[in-house]
């Protein structure tokens, strides 16, 4: 064995004849400039070495590799282009030989691709998960993996992004070989010499016949772009991975792979893909909060729940859904039984759909226990209480769990907006109480809102992200105030709303408007779902502490007095006369609308859906500023994930913040300061937002700050 010269970010090394290409760019060996380079380099080279037989590319550390380096997507592009690159991978005239360990995603399935054999090693993950970006594969793949799996297999995967194991990449002929091994090198090795041995020479996947059967592979590409219609609204880059692959079928290689390029570099160009890698790094962002920085976690396998409602019992499934142990504490046998049967009702659910079986469940509920005793929370190490939101009854709890729990047990509320300070005074161990704001469902919701109080331990607070991640969930850390991050701005966005209501719009026009934008729902669908009784019980708390000089929409109050809180009572907003999913526009709703005009002496005048947009979305971007502003979000990507999580917020738009950076932070100003002269009181501009557009920056540049 043999050292030879090679960029470092490309390890070359001589193993008798073959020549070993290690990708080494840590954390995923993603596709970086240099690592470009390198490979360039080191083709070239092992081309004009007659010592090399073959070529072997494995990746150092854990994986293959993570595709395109995503940091360098929306900057001035640096050759070597991964596409030229991957081309001379193809072109080699020695075979080259893929050895996938961990993941092959993107680009560097794309590389994988262009390597004439592929093995993969047991729990490789590959995929062409480019459309999550807003992208489609540029390096070839959208022609390249066609012809040698089929349109349909391929769509499929370049159209979920999802990942395959090693056993289905075989099945579907992505790989020519599996390992039951650990050591990629050596079975690449081991493979490798095989093939020269057996005299395989090279073999390029474009020339492969996978889309031989013309008509068929028609048929399937229409049937994608039929399924696309309904299923992807408003998304560019699928129907262009669609088109990709229809040049594939229709044209020769080289044409479809300038097709490839042109759509490739339209989809790198749009604000879709800006918004969806923004997305994808404030994922990864919020889960640094300061704390996990400091704080080791606190071990947690023994969850409680106090409270069997809608929350408690989805909370309570999550964690059971996680494999922990779950015990749940009711008021009394009759909450109690029923706290029972919410939970029991998710997996009966999960039967019916044919997704889990009796035993599955009875394995589940193993785990589950239903108790009246505090006492029996004495082992807990993690309390969630999810009782009615009211200080009194959630302080009594916590006076219970003060007495009952052991020592260095983490004691969490779910309270929506209270002041989880005040709990936290109301025990002995204020350190160890924290705020763990699920959304509903809780077992399917993403979003979990982790409210910091002033005393906490970092340790909980670690011990908080720690859960999530057991979880599945997407932590972001929130400061302490009325409605934390989402609702507090929620709160404000929906006065908006009413406010446009009053003036004219319906609210039929309003939620039209925003699905129009990307929600999957508007805000007059979403509070018939959640029920107009909580709203409804929050308002009358806060009548008399409300300013009186402010504007205050009564048309909900009036809903509510007919007891029509939305799907649960069969109508709200809407009507819903054929159950939860049937939704109807309700003239009856529009009359007290006008009734309620009329008796604010306001004249209606019509909105047009991009007004309706404005105000509501200054609204949501004005308070997600004062938030930031306020330090109740640690930065602008803590919003923009609580909303694409918690509230349905487009994914491909980034965030409310990030939607705010490409409107234009003067633009959002100017907007507020026009509404404003209708009603000062209600648009107030933001500190934050008047300084970013005073320094000509925008939200993102506080991302970056440290
Ligand atoms: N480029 C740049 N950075 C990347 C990256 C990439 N392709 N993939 C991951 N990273 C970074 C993450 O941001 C993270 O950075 P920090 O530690 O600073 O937060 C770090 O690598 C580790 O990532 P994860 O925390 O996600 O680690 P994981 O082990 O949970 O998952 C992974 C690893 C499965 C590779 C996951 O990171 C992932 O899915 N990455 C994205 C893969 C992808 O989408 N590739 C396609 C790129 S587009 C492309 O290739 C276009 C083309 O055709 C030309
Ligand atoms: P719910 O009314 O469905 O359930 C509350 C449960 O608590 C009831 O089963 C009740 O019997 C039980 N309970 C009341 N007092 C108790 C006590 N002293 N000991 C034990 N159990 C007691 O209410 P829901 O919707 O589950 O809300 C619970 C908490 O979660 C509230 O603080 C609410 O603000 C918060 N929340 C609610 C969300 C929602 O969408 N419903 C979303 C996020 C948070």
């Amino acid at each position: 064995m043999s050292r030879e010269t090679a960029l470092p970010s490309v390890e070359s090394t001589l193993h008798g004849n073959i020549l070993v290409l290690t990708l080494n760019n840590p954390p995923v060996n993603a596709l970086g400039v240099e690592v470009r380079r390198g490979l360039l380099a080191a083709i070239d080279s092992a081309t004009d070495n007659p010592a090399v037989a073959a070529i072997l590319l494995v990746g150092a550390g854990r994986h293959f590799c993570g595709g395109a380096d995503i940091r360098e997507f929306g900057k001035t592009p640096q050759a070597p282009t991964l596409p030229a690159v991957v081309k001379h991978i193809e072109d080699s005239p020695k075979p080259v030989v893929a050895a996938i360990q961990g993941v092959a995603l993107g680009g560097g399935l794309e590389v994988a691709l262009a390597a004439h054999y592929r093995l993969a090693l047991d729990g490789a993950r590959l995929g062409l998960p480019e459309v999550l970006l807003g992208l489609l594969p540029g390096a070839g793949g959208t022609q390249r993996l066609p012809r040698l799996i089929g349109a349909k297999a391929a769509l499929d995967l370049m159209l979920s992004g999802r990942h395959v194991n090693a056993r289905e990449a075989l099945e579907l002929q992505l790989v020519d070989r599996l390992a039951d091994a650990d050591d990629a090198l050596a079975a690449g090795l081991a493979y490798t010499r095989e093939l020269l041995s057996s005299q395989a020479g090279v073999r390029r996947t474009r020339d492969a016949r996978a889309l031989g059967d013309q008509p068929l592979q028609r048929e399937q590409i229409n049937a994608a772009r039929e399924q696309l219609a309904h299923k992807s609204k408003g998304l560019l880059s699928p129907h262009s991975i669609i088109r990709a692959v229809e040049a594939a079928l229709d044209q020769p290689f080289e044409q479809g792979l300038q097709e490839e390029r042109r759509l490739f570099l339209e989809c790198l160009d749009s604000p879709q893909r800006a918004g969806l890698v923004h997305a994808f790094f404030a994922e990864r962002e919020v889960l640094k909060a300061p704390e996990t920085r400091i704080a080791q976690p606190r071990p947690i396998e023994q969850v409680a729940v106090v409270g069997g409602g809608t929350m408690g019992a989805g909370i309570a499934v999550s964690a059971l859904d996680a494999g922990l142990r779950v015990t749940m504490i009711e008021r009394d046998q009759q909450a109690l039984d029923r706290g029972r049967g919410n939970v029991e009702k998710v997996y009966d659910g999960l039967i019916e759909k044919g997704r889990l079986d009796a035993a599955g469940k009875a394995a589940t509920l193993a785990r589950f226990s239903a108790s009246l005793d505090y006492q029996d929370l004495a082992q807990a190490d993690l309390v969630i209480e999810a009782v009615f939101e009211d200080m009194a009854a959630k302080q009594a709890v916590f006076k219970e769990l003060d007495r009952v729990c052991k020592p260095g047990a983490v004691l969490a509320s779910n309270t929506s907006y209270l002041d989880i300070n005040a709990i936290a005074d109301s025990v002995s161990r204020p350190a160890d109480v924290i705020g763990l704001h699920f959304f509903s469902p809780a077992n399917i919701m993403k979003l979990l809102e982790i409210v910091v109080p002033a005393k906490v331990a970092a340790d909980v607070v670690a011990t908080a992200f720690e859960l999530a991640r057991k979880l599945r969930k997407v932590p972001v850390r929130a400061g302490v105030c009325d409605g934390f991050i989402g609702n507090r701005i929620l709160a404000v966005y929906r006065q908006a709303a009413d406010h446009m209501m009053e003036d004219g719009a319906s609210p039929y026009q309003i939620d039209q408007a925003l699905r129009d934008f990307g929600f999957p729902m508007g805000p007059f669908q979403v509070a018939d779902l959640a029920g107009g009784d909580i709203g409804w019980a929050t308002r009358k708390r806060k009548a008399a502490t409300r300013d009186p000089a402010a504007r205050y929409v009564q048309i909900a109050d009036r809903l509510c007095e007919r007891g029509w809180f939305g799907q649960k009572t069969g109508r709200g907003y809407y009507l819903y006369a054929q159950g939860p999913r049937s939704a109807s526009q309700d003239p009856e709703v529009l009359a007290i609308i006008e009734a309620e005009r009329a008796r604010a002496g306001i004249t209606p005048r019509t909105f047009s859906p991009s007004e309706i947009l404005r105000r509501y979305m200054a609204a949501m971007i004005n308070e997600g500023a004062n938030v930031v502003h306020e330090g109740i979000a640690l930065r602008p990507l803590d919003v923009d994930i609580t909303f694409i999580h918690g509230y349905g917020f487009p994914r491909y738009r980034g965030g409310p913040l990030k939607y705010a950076d490409q409107y234009g932070l003067p633009q959002v100003l100017a907007d507020i300061r026009e509404f404003a002269e209708e009603d000062p009181r209600f648009w107030k501009p933001s500190p934050l937002l008047v300084e970013l557009v005073d320094r000509g920056t925008d939200f993102d540049s506080l991302n970056h700050a440290d």
